[in-house]
Formats: C-alpha cells, structure tokens, sequence
C-alpha cells in the first residue's frame, strides 16, 4: 500500500514467476482488462459479492476476507484478483501454486506484503502440502510460526505480519485440502459466459484496440469462443490482423468466419484439440464410455490439459457426458463431426 515499500529481493522475484505468463498476462492484453468492478462485463453475482465486501471492508478499514474464485482458465480468476486490489487502493502480488517449492518461498512473499494487499496465488491447489502449511496460520491469524530444533529441545517462534487478503484460483475445488478451503472466506465458481456478455467483451476489446467490428463481426466472434473472454481477446486479435491485411480493416461475420477457420476453430468454437479429443472417443473407443486417462494416452495429451481445458466446456455445450465408467460422445457430438449416429443395440 505505500509507496517506500522495498520491491522484494531476487529470490522473492522468481517465484512472483513471468517464466510461464499465459496468454492474457501479457501486457498488451492486460490492457484488455477490466480494472474495475464496474467495468467488468458478466458474473453479476461475483461482482455483486465482491462489491459488497470490499465497500464494507473498506468502512472498517480492514483487508476484505481471503476469497477463492473456481473454474476453468481465462473466465477472469486472474483480471478480478487486480480489480480487488485495485479498488482496495492495494499492491497485488501474483504467484502460483507450481512456483512455491519450498516453505520459504511462501514467508519470503508473505513478509514482504504490506497492510491490505492482496496475494494472489494461482492454481493454488498445485501447491505442495509443505508450504500449504505456512499458510494456514497466516491466513487465520496473519502470523508464520516458525519451529527450531527439535524433540525436547523444539522451541517455536511467531513472526507478525500485516493483514492481507489471499486470492486463490483453482481450477480443481476437489483437490484442495479441507484445512486450506476452510480459511477462504468468500468462494465463487467462475462459469462460462454468455454469447450476450461476450459479445459485450468483443466490443469493448475492439474499442480499446481501435478496430471497427460490426453487431454481425461480434456475434460471431463471441459464439466461437467457447463462453470464455480470454479466446474472445485472443480471437479478435487474430481477426484484427486479417482484416489488417486481408480486407479493409472492419471486423465483419465474414472476415471472423475466414480468419477462424485458417486458425482451425469451427463455428462452435471448437479447436483442433477439442476435434481429435471427440474423435478418439467416437472412432477409438466406439463413443464410450473411455476414462479420461485412457483418451489422454491415446492422445499422447496431458489428462490435466484435457480435465481441465478440453472437456468443461464440451460438457457444457452437450457433447460428452460424463458417467461412473468414463466419458461418452453425444449424439450432437457424433452430428458436429459429420459421424452417421451409432445405435447401440446393447448399452
Ligand atoms: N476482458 C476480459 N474479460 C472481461 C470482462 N469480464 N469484462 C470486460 N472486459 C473483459
């Protein structure tokens, strides 16, 4: 919160880690964002939420509580983590759950928050158990104990810290430990947006990159973005340049349906990936049931890429349903990929 804060040592640098910045934390699209609640297009009751604590915690001058957002990547976990800390007039300081190896890594970050900023820790549930540990008493209490030598001789000692609020993102609620979920304080399922407000998005993104797109341009560029701001942003800069170079700079349905298809993304959004992942259940497995890690070895993909990328949204849309023994091709999916649809006489 002040501007005399000492910027973290090397160490603490690293693991606040830009090795591996997606797509929307680049700075061109982070310009992208929203970086305030009333800026921020869809998830009305996650904004209504967080509107609410922040104006009452602001009232009492105390940090808001601890608040983990849920769901899959690119519905905005990140872009709200800023805007809390932005309107709490805070530092925010972005880490991730892979990054924190080591129990220092986390104190190193913890002791160098000022009062009422905002750690914001992603993919929280990849943090090893042994740093998930310091963070327990510094989210109850704001305090790290730490512990010296050992049996008769153990002595422990409390270190104070400032009051912060930790921001967790996950895009698994279920692997996250009880102790951990039981210390956030606000929970929030982050789910996918609609063609409307995603619409609302394209719009606002093109305005902001200063390219013309028309209600047709936007319509369609929302419906091919798998409900999710992070492709409508990505896309529309794809498309920016095709127009750029290809027609006369107006984002029209017509320019989106040319410049999409080079990119390989079909009129439902779907992507290569999410294509091959449907065919390898409908061809390899005869359109299921096929566990996941099965349809990941076939596809020589990570089952992580696949749980948490690929299939949310193919579930949400009706293609794969997901049963006791494994994932099944709908009969919308057999449709969309041009299959004659099976009957199975015994199922
Ligand atoms: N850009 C990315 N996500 C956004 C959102 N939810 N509202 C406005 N602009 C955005």
């Amino acid at each position: 919160m002040t501007d005399d804060k000492q910027s973290p040592s090397n160490d603490v640098q690293g693991l606040l880690s830009r090795s591996c910045v997606p797509v929307d934390e680049n700075p061109e699209i982070l310009s992208l964002r929203p970086e305030q609640l009333s800026d921020y297009i869809g998830q009305a009751e996650v904004v209504e939420t967080l509107r609410i604590a922040i104006e009452a915690a602001m009232e009492r001058e105390e940090p808001i509580d601890h608040v983990i957002f849920h769901g899959p990547p690119g519905l905005g976990k990140t872009t709200l983590a800023h805007i809390i800390a932005n309107e709490m007039g805070s530092d925010l300081t972005i880490t991730s759950g892979p990054a924190l190896e080591k129990g220092g890594d986390l104190v190193g970050i913890l002791t160098h928050l000022e009062q009422g900023d905002v750690l914001f820790i992603d993919e929280i549930h990849r943090m090893p158990k042994i740093v998930e540990e310091f963070l327990y008493p510094a989210m109850e209490d704001f305090a790290i104990d730490f512990i010296f030598d050992k049996g008769v001789h153990a002595r422990s000692h409390r270190y104070r810290l400032k009051g912060f609020t930790l921001v967790g993102a996950t895009t698994r609620m279920g692997l996250l430990s009880a102790p951990l979920r039981d210390r956030f304080g606000i929970f929030r399922n982050l789910d996918f947006y609609s063609e409307k407000d995603l619409v609302k998005i394209a719009r606002r993104s093109a305005a902001l990159l200063k390219v013309a797109i028309d209600d047709e341009g936007a319509i369609e560029l929302a419906k091919r973005s798998r409900g999710t701001p992070r492709i409508v942003n990505r896309l529309l800069k794809r498309v920016r340049d095709y127009t750029q170079v290809r027609s006369d700079g107006v984002i029209t349905k017509d320019a989106v349906n040319a410049a999409l298809s080079l990119e390989g993304v079909d009129e439902k959004g779907l992507t290569n990936l999410d294509r091959r992942y449907l065919r390898t259940i409908i061809e390899f497995y005869h359109g299921g049931p096929a566990g996941i890690e099965a349809i990941a070895a076939t596809l020589q993909e990570e089952t992580d890429t696949l749980a948490d990328v690929v299939e949310p949204y193919l579930l949400k849309i009706g293609l794969i349903t997901r049963t006791s023994s494994g994932r099944k091709a709908s009969e919308a999916a057999y449709q969309h990929l041009g299959f004659r649809v099976q009957k199975k006489i015994f199922s």
